[in-house]
């Protein structure tokens, strides 16, 4: 089919970390020239109406299907599932109906299951996209390996087995937090539930893309395609196409970038400044953020801490956790906090020579891109998995 013809529709996972690689390849089809519709859920088109609204033409169609979710969300997967799937099995169903340009093709995020196999029962051809690295996809995939072999019981220091390939360099404390269930011996059998479920996505899509780099993945994406029994492709990193047209006309940020910190970044010494950042999702406690704001005053250096609204629970005012900044770095200019920086132009100044990270993946390739030093602490998911290829293979640190 030429590409005139065809009709992408893509859909994200709605977590920003989803969200923005996904977006980047949906501007790479519209440079291309492919018709492409770009599918939100309703709560988080609503954050991204509160942006700015980007310069028109508006290059690719942005629709949303229902999350039931209000402006708050305790199991975004179970409502997803309820809510989104037949939204979105009536909207694949409307466009292939219509007289205009039917879907022709969907790429959805692979931890939405429901949205490869809706697709693939429509006779429509489905893609599946992982937004994580190949080396923590292929941990997901051995999950149910890794559970068997009683690998999963402590976050310890112990080699695994079950992960091909990695057999005794990854540690159990390289495995995704959520997989440690000490009460229990194992692992948690929600979270084999759903990694089973992203395992039987990935192997109903024709296709899986990986926003990696063949040439940093090669060992992993082949043990990947072994498990995953489709072809696998890496197209990534895929925001170092985000400077077309398409894309820059396109806003992702579910929070309101402050572009304050530019300018105060040009006020510092060439790579003297600290960049923290610990995404959209991690969350800390008082405890650990009145500990880790010590020890970051205690480097002496200049830094600069996305400090989101909802990083430190429970709320505190967010004035209050500044003023705390600001008394530990000792007053004056060297500390900077902002709720949402723009992290790529961030990492691009001269200013900032070391990135402190959860090492979540678009922030690795982010910073991997720029040549800036890491410093890893990981929460949950893939950062665990990540921030051990970053110390001792890819040596980013
Ligand atoms: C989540 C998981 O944590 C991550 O491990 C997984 O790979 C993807 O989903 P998240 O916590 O959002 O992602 O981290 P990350 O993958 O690094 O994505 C964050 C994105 O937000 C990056 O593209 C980053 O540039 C952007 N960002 C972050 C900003 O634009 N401004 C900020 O202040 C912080």
């Amino acid at each position: 089919m030429d590409a005139a013809a065809a009709h992408v529709l893509v859909f994200p996972w709605p977590r920003q970390g989803h969200i923005n690689p996904m977006l980047h390849l949906a501007a790479a089809l519209v440079d291309a020239g492919v018709r492409v519709t770009f599918l939100h859920t309703d709560h988080t088109l609503r954050r991204l109406a509160r942006a700015p609204p980007p310069p028109p033409p508006r290059p690719m169609r942005v629709l949303s299907v229902p999350d039931g979710l209000p402006y708050c969300f305790l199991d975004l997967m179970a409502s997803i599932c309820d809510t989104s799937r037949p939204a979105y099995r009536a909207l694949l169903l409307s466009s292939l109906l219509s007289s205009g340009a039917p879907v022709t093709c969907v790429v959805a995020d692979g931890t939405m299951p429901f949205a490869v196999q809706a697709a693939e029962e429509l006779g429509v051809p489905a893609l599946a996209f992982a937004a994580h690295s190949a080396c923590s996809y292929l941990a997901l995939l051995c999950t149910p390996r890794l559970d068997e072999l009683g690998e999963t019981a402590f976050p310890a220091d112990d080699p695994v087995r079950g992960v091909p390939g990695m057999e005794g360099f990854l540690r159990r404390r390289d495995l995704p937090r959520e997989l440690h269930c000490a009460e229990q011996g194992g692992s948690d059998p929600m979270v084999l539930k759903v990694a089973e479920a992203i395992a039987r996505s990935c192997k109903a899509a024709r296709v899986l893309l990986l926003n990696t780099a063949a040439s940093m993945e090669r060992p992993a994406l082949a043990h990947v395609a072994s498990r995953a029994a489709t072809d696998v492709f890496a197209v990534g990193p895929l925001h170092a196409a985000s400077s077309s047209r398409s894309a820059a006309s396109s806003n992702t940020s579910l929070w309101q970038e402050d572009e304050g910190c530019m300018a105060w970044l040009d006020g510092q010494g060439d790579r003297s400044v600290v960049y923290v950042s610990l995404g959209s999702l991690a969350v800390i406690t008082h405890g650990q953020f009145t500990e880790f704001l010590a020890g970051l005053a205690a480097t002496g250096h200049a830094f600069l801490w996305v400090l989101r609204p909802d990083l430190v629970r429970p709320a505190s005012p967010g004035l209050l956790l500044r003023e705390a900044v600001a008394a530990a770095a000792g007053g004056g200019d060297r500390a900077r906090v902002v709720e949402w920086a723009p992290q790529r132009d961030v990492l691009r100044h001269r200013a900032v020579g070391c990135f402190l990270t959860h090492a979540g993946w678009n922030s690795t390739l982010e910073c991997a891109a720029e040549g800036v030093p890491m410093v890893c602490w990981p929460f949950f998911a893939d950062q665990q998995t990540n921030s051990r290829f970053v110390g001792a293979v890819w040596g980013w640190t």
